[in-house]
This record gives C-alpha cells, sequence and structure tokens, in this order.
C-alpha cells in the first residue's frame, strides 16, 4: 500500500475588482502564479470587493467589474474545479475577523503602512478604510489559514503585518492561525508604468503607461511602442535604465527567454527593434485570453454559479476558523432558543 500523500499547502490569494480589466503587472506578479499553483496546492482565490470600496467606484460598476473580473480569472487560466473562487463580500467573517485583529494592531504599527503612505501622499482622499485595508487584508488570509500568498511585491509589508498578527494573536490566545510563508519574490514580479517607469504599472493610474490584459493588439501596441525609454541605445537591464529593463522584464514573462539571454540577442540593435519584439509577444500572450473572456462573459449565470460554489467551499472554511477565534477571544456563543 503506497503511502498517504500529504495534504497539499494552502494558497490564498485575491485580487480587487477595479479598473476596466487587470494590468499587465497584476498578470506578471500574481494572477499567472495562480493559475500554475493549482495542481500542487489547494487554493482559494477571491475578488476583494470590499477592498475596491476604498476607490468609491459607482455602484453598478462594481458590481459589474466583479463579474467581469471572475471571467477573467477564467480566462487567465484559474480553473474553478480545481481552486475555491469567491468574492469577498459573499462572507461576512472576512469583516467580522478584521475588527477582531484591529484590536490587536497598533495605531502606529498601521500608519507606516506603505501603500496607505503614498496613497494619502498622492492627493487622494484618505478615509479610515484605506487606514484599515491591511488588516482587512490580514483577516481574508489568516481565515484560510494560508501556508502561501503569491502576490505582488508592493504587497510585501502587508503580508508582513499578517505575520506578525497572526503570531501575536496566537501569542495572546493560543494556536490559532497558520504563519504564512514570507513573501518570497522572484524575477519579474514587479512591472512599471510604460510613461514613467520609476513607478509602478497600476489600475488606478491608467492611461498610457497601462496595458490592461483585455486591451485590443493595436492598443497594446500602440502602447508598447511609446513606452519610455532611456539614454543611451545599449539594451541592457540595469538601474540607470529603468525603461529598458521594464520592457525587458516583460519580454522575458512573455516569451519565458531569460533576461542575460534577451540582452545577447539586442547586442548591436536598437530600443526600437526591442519595442517592436515586446509588443508582438505581449500581444500572442493576450489574444487568447481575451477570446476565452468574451465566450465566458457570454454566460453570466455560469459565473455567478462558480461565485456561489466557491462561497459555499470558502464558508466551511472561514466558520471553522471563525469558531475557533470567537471561542478564544471570549465572545458569548449566541443560544439558539427553539421556536
Ligand atoms: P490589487 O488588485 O491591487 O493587485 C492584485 C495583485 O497584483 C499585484 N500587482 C503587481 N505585481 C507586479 N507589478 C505590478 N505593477 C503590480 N500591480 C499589482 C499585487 O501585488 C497583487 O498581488 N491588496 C491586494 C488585494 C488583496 C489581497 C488580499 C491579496 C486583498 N486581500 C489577501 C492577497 C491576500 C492588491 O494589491 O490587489
Amino acid at each position: 500500500m503506497s503511502a498517504p500523500r500529504p495534504p497539499r499547502p494552502r494558497v490564498l490569494s485575491g485580487i480587487r475588482p477595479t479598473g476596466d480589466s487587470f494590468q499587465l503587472g497584476n498578470y506578471v506578479g500574481a494572477v499567472r502564479h495562480w493559475a500554475a499553483m493549482q495542481d500542487e496546492s489547494d487554493c482559494f482565490f477571491f475578488l476583494a470587493d470590499l477592498h475596491a470600496l476604498t476607490d468609491t467606484p459607482e455602484p453598478e460598476r462594481l458590481r459589474t467589474r466583479t463579474r467581469e473580473a471572475v471571467a477573467e480569472l477564467l480566462a487567465l487560466g484559474v480553473d474553478a474545479d480545481r481552486s475555491t473562487v469567491f468574492a469577498q463580500s459573499h462572507l461576512p467573517q472576512h469583516v467580522e475577523l478584521s475588527w477582531i485583529l484591529s484590536c490587536l494592531t497598533g495605531f502606529g504599527e498601521a500608519s507606516r503602512m506603505t501603500q496607505f503612505q503614498d496613497k494619502t501622499a498622492s492627493g487622494a482622499s484618505s478615509s479610515v478604510g484605506l487606514f484599515y485595508y491591511p488588516v482587512l487584508q490580514a483577516a481574508d488570509i489568516l481565515m484560510y489559514q494560508a501556508d502561501a500568498v503569491p502576490i505582488g511585491e508592493d504587497q510585501r509589508q502587508h503580508l508582513e503585518l499578517t505575520r506578525d498578527l497572526a503570531q501575536r494573536f496566537n501569542g495572546r490566545y493560543g494556536q490559532t492561525f497558520t504563519l504564512p510563508a514570507p513573501y518570497a519574490g522572484r524575477q519579474g514580479e514587479r512591472i512599471k508604468d510604460l510613461q514613467d517607469p520609476t513607478r509602478k504599472m497600476s489600475k488606478s493610474i491608467g492611461g498610457a503607461g497601462t496595458v490592461w490584459v483585455l486591451d485590443d493588439p493595436r492598443t497594446i501596441t500602440k502602447k508598447i511602442k511609446s513606452a519610455v525609454t532611456d539614454t543611451g541605445r545599449e539594451v541592457r537591464a540595469a538601474d540607470d535604465k529603468p525603461g529598458v529593463t521594464n520592457l525587458l522584464t516583460i519580454a522575458s514573462v512573455a516569451t519565458g527567454a531569460s533576461i542575460p539571454d534577451l540582452e545577447q540577442t539586442y547586442v548591436g540593435r536598437g530600443y526600437g527593434d526591442l519595442k517592436g519584439d515586446v509588443a508582438a509577444a505581449v500581444v500572442e500572450l493576450f489574444a487568447p485570453v481575451r477570446e476565452r473572456y468574451d465566450a465566458l462573459l457570454a454566460d453570466p449565470g455560469h459565473l455567478d454559479a462558480v461565485l456561489a460554489d466557491g462561497a459555499g467551499r470558502a464558508g466551511e472554511v472561514a466558520e471553522r476558523t471563525m469558531t475557533a477565534v470567537r471561542e478564544r477571544v471570549g465572545l458569548l456563543a449566541p443560544r439558539r432558543t427553539p421556536r
């Protein structure tokens, strides 16, 4: 008789249903890893619609975009049979746990979160929700006892806070939460804005510097060909060449070639050649995704069924965690009165 297989590691990650579609950075830093981890891990992927509210989107747009985002995840290779796909707001336990964790979070600790500092510094009006964002994120992760959290480099600090809160809770109330593995970045984890390669590509900035997964081939080509590059002519990745480094990173992800190999290919050739090749590679990468997306979106009933099924599966895990948490922190269990 063969030995029983050890349980698969639990993986959890989320993405906000904002913008017109996901952008290239979301794919590179997060979603491509999600699709690749589904065989060896027990995966939970969700649409962070409550986190999206920090941007106060139009209500109808948020609803539509949440459904579109499910179609986009499936088109990018997330498989709802192998992974649990759900909407954060369908599980009220997330907010409940976030409140309990917020009572263990220092005000100064939350104030040091750089995403909050950056967003506030950029002039966006800062709400209590924006400040609280990382605590809700910690609740998302700890609820499912996640071993690993595939996220882009910009989310590293939020994961560190999550680990601190898990340790604090376990220390005070007894072992309850799994500590998610620390962030292990890989090369190409951070994609920069094409028009300003000193800042990250982001859904909230948008414009000519952002490539959307669902952009049509002409738009993708135009945006990449108009990318801001650096002084000099040599195609090589270096700190003083943020624009070229970004294009090489994108090329490496889209073609599978390593950056040193790509640098070799461009010896004696210029930035124009690089841009043309990157544009063609990204067009080829996303063309089949757009096709699958259109087909999936044509069947909203199926997308809703995916979310309903996901909420059922996620709910079982969430309720198990919350039953333990409520008891450990000392909340009196409600008595069910028979009618
Ligand atoms: P969101 O929607 O802003 O980003 C989703 C994922 O995309 C990554 N990402 C990038 N990676 C590389 N280069 C870029 N330019 C780039 N832009 C975005 C982000 O790091 C992220 O992994 N806070 C999360 C949503 C969330 C979450 C969670 C994630 C809420 N709860 C629990 C994991 C676990 C976010 O940044 O979403």
